[in-house]
């Protein structure tokens, strides 16, 4: 097949590589892909988000599918121009990935649809969500409703931080017009896991669900990230977690919207909190997670275009989805200063030492400079492997960072250590 993946990240390298490994091969191209799809595929240079170009190209070279990676283009509808081209799309349509576009659409239909979730209410003046606060009690987590690059959620300790950030975002335009609603939300306890649900509108596979690990230093500690690392499965998702993830959250979730009329068709990422009270979503997410991609897609078996293709065309048999015994690990490693300002254009050695050694090296943030791989980005490197279990996959994940070096490389040294405490 001819398969244009949109997107620059570890994620996308992931699923560059993944479907380069499908029997029989792929023709590939990547906009604008990054340093190790370029290996892979033909890098084109299209951005992400630059609809009216990535429409012209599939146009004149009719790719058999489009497989979206980040969220602002399906938000801005990519998918429903590309189908309105007689093109096939892995991605949901601009309607269906409002589930991630605006959370307080979510809530809506996850209300409707009896989906288990936190308790909240929708606010577009200050005042009302300052005087709605006690029905909330503390910590209580604040949210823009729109996209937010993840930093639209705030959990406040204490009355006056919830008022600040309420005001910051309904009075001071915070984060502009993703912030002009704002929803007050109950605190869940519990343990946060990602489950990825391929989806064709009707029919749900599940892929093992993993963890990320958002915090940039060991043990949770340190400011957020876009995700220091990954590992799959996670032993918190039981079967049970599993079974309630199909039963009452993705399957419930894509009956209500083809009530409204809507069909799903790509990855719907269920964000979890797994605690006391069972299974609640914390939000939904109409695209894969990364780094939890560069994990999970080590793990499944057999061919990726073919399952792809199927959700778009409304016809996916869950049972055609496999995944392979063992488990995954991803180490990121980090620019020096990340998530603060960091430099770039370090130059980067050891990556092909760590894949002879058995890993999988995604590229993050790379570039190549006069023929040598630097660093472009704050997270660098997405350093992949598999073992017959947790311990083995880690080891292995870890033994491969060893050999990889870049000025003031920095990474997690506890990655997957959640799971070691329940296994
Ligand atoms: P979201 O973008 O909605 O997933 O929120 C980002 C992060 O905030 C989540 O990954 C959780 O760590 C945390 N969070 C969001 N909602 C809640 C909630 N209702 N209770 C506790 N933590 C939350
Ligand atoms: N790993 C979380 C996300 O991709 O949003």
């Amino acid at each position: 097949m001819k398969i244009l993946v949109i997107g620059n990240g570890g994620r996308e390298h992931a699923i560059v590589w993944r479907l380069a490994r499908d029997a029989g091969g792929h023709e590939l191209y990547c906009a604008p892909g990054n340093a190790g799809t370029a290996a892979l595929a033909a890098n084109l240079p299209i951005g992400a988000e630059d609809l009216p170009a990535i429409v012209a190209w599939a146009k004149a070279n009719r790719p058999d599918l489009t497989v979206v990676g980040p969220e602002a283009p399906l938000c801005a509808g990519l998918t429903d121009l590309l189908e309105a081209e007689g093109l096939r799309v892995f991605g949901p349509s601009k309607a269906a990935a409002r589930l991630e576009g605006s959370k307080a659409f979510a809530k809506e239909v996850m209300t409707a649809a009896g989906v288990p979730t936190a308790r909240a209410a929708v606010f577009t003046d200050s005042e009302a969500a300052v005087a709605a606060l006690g029905d909330f009690g503390l910590p209580v987590v604040i949210k823009a409703d729109g996209l937010a690059a993840g930093k639209g959620v705030v959990i406040a300790q204490t009355r006056a931080e919830a008022e600040a950030a309420i005001r910051d975002m309904l009075d001071g335009g915070r984060f502009g017009a993703a912030g002009a609603e704002v929803l007050l939300e109950e605190f869940l306890e519990g343990e946060e896991a990602s489950v990825f649900a391929l989806c064709d509108g009707e029919r749900v596979a599940l892929l093992p669900a993993a963890q990320d690990h958002k915090r940039v230093n060991d043990g949770d500690e340190g400011p957020n990230t876009g995700g220091m690392g990954a590992y799959t499965p996670a032993p918190i998702a039981t079967p049970e977690v599993m079974g309630a993830v199909r039963d009452q959250v993705v399957l419930p979730t894509l009956r209500e919207l083809r009530r409204l009329g809507v069909a799903y068709r790509g990855v719907l990422f269920c964000g979890l909190m797994i605690g006391p009270k069972g299974v609640r979503v914390l939000e939904f997410n109409c695209r894969f997670g990364d780094p939890e991609t560069e994990a999970v897609l080590t793990s499944l078996e057999g061919d990726l275009a073919p399952i792809l293709l199927a959700c778009a065309e409304g016809r996916l048999d869950p049972a055609a989805v496999r995944v392979l015994p063992g488990a995954a690990a991803t180490v990121v490693m980090a620019a020096p200063g990340y998530p603060g300002a960091y430099p770039k254009n370090l130059p980067i050695s050891g990556t092909e030492a760590a894949e002879a050694a058995g890993c999988v090296v995604f590229h993050a943030g790379t570039a190549l400079r006069e023929g040598r791989l630097v660093t472009s980005g704050g997270r660098v490197l997405a350093v992949t492997a598999r073992g017959a279990d947790l311990r083995a996959a880690v080891d292995a994940a870890y033994a491969g960072v060893a050999k990889i070096h870049f000025e003031g490389a920095h990474f997690r040294r506890d990655i997957a250590a959640k799971a070691f405490r329940h296994l």
